[in-house]
């Protein structure tokens, strides 16, 4: 599979429910796990390979492989931090972005069995990272105007490079 970059429209787009979740999500689950992996990225939501669905996975360190597939975000903690991030969408640039500490998230794994996960940490952050995509959202859109500018900048330059 292949990582759409930004510029691409599709990025920008919402992302449609998975309905029916089947063998064929679980078919897709996986490839964007096999993906993510060879990509050497901690997660992949569905728009970034170009299917407009609602679903994402990510594998953090010591961590197993998580599947989110219409994910909703139940709750997010008030306490909030600022971490570096990146995105395989907007290769070698990263900056300081703003998130909840913590969220608790109802989603459906790729075998169609709901599940709710409350967690903090490096987890939380990629999930809400992650789940913006699916809103066509992208981590560049939580910084400072001017931070956002140079950021984009700087990807524009590595691009050309
Ligand atoms: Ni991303």
């Amino acid at each position: 599979m292949e990582v759409i970059i930004l510029g691409d429209d599709l990025l920008r787009q919402k992302a449609e429910p998975v309905k029916p979740i089947n063998a064929a999500t679980a078919k897709l689950a996986e490839e964007m796990i096999e993906t993510m992996h060879q990509s050497k990225g901690v997660g992949l939501a569905a728009p970034q390979v170009g299917i407009m669905k609602r679903l994402f996975v990510i594998h953090v360190d010591d961590d197993i492989p998580r599947v989110f597939i219409n994910p909703s975000i139940v709750a997010t903690s008030q306490e909030t931090v600022k971490q570096e991030e990146g995105c395989l969408s907007i290769p070698r640039v990263w900056a300081e972005v703003i998130r909840p500490e913590s969220v608790r998230v109802q989603a459906w794994n790729e075998k169609g069995r709901p599940f709710t996960i409350e967690t903090g940490g490096m987890l939380a952050r990629v999930i809400l990272h992650e789940y913006d995509h699916l809103e066509g959202t992208l981590f560049i859109d939580r910084l400072p105007e001017l931070k956002r500018q140079k950021v984009i900048a700087k990807f524009e330059k590595k691009q050309q490079a």
